[in-house]
């Protein structure tokens, strides 16, 4: 059974930030109470849930920079994964970049992180002969 999948909404914050601890995307430098926050007043993002009955299984947070597209939190509660929903998600995801106009997505995944690459290997992703820089803007971060 596919998944409905909308626009994230207040209700579901509880749900979504259990979701991505459940799929250990959380890290501690990142607030993921202040990730969504940033993300929802953002006018070119839009993070998307996914949900199965009335149980939240799936998230994805989508946006672009005006040049190319990016994509994070991709997450697929354990007991659901295997079954087509991240792939559904991600399609969701391309369409929102799609129908703005954007010519190609972009993402990063942790080192190590294995299945995912096998994933977005098998949705036609292909690693980039780029490497990625990054430096904090703020200083509360300490990673
Ligand atoms: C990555 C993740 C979202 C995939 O979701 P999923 O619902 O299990 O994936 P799907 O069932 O839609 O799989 C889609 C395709 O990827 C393939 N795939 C998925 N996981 C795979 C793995 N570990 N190894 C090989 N192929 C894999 C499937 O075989 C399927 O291929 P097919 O459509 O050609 O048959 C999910 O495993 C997850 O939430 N992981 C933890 C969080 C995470 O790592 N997110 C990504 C951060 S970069």
């Amino acid at each position: 059974m596919s998944l409905h999948i909308r626009t994230y909404r207040e209700q579901d914050r509880d749900a979504v930030i259990a979701l991505w601890e459940r799929c250990g995307l959380t890290r501690p430098w990142n607030d993921p109470a202040a990730d969504i926050e940033l993300c929802v007043r953002s006018r070119e993002a839009s993070l998307m849930v996914g949900y199965k009955e009335d149980e939240l299984i799936a998230s994805v947070m989508v946006g672009h920079d005006g040049h190319r597209g990016w994509i994070y939190y991709l997450a697929v509660q354990p007991g659901h994964q295997g079954h087509g929903h991240g792939r559904e998600m991600m399609t969701e995801a391309e369409l929102w970049l799609t129908s703005r106009g954007i010519p190609k997505v972009q993402l990063m995944v942790r080192t190590g992180n294995q299945s995912a690459e096998a994933f977005y290997g098998a949705l036609g992703y292909e690693a980039q002969d780029v490497t990625v820089f990054g430096k904090w803007l703020n200083d509360t971060s300490t990673s």
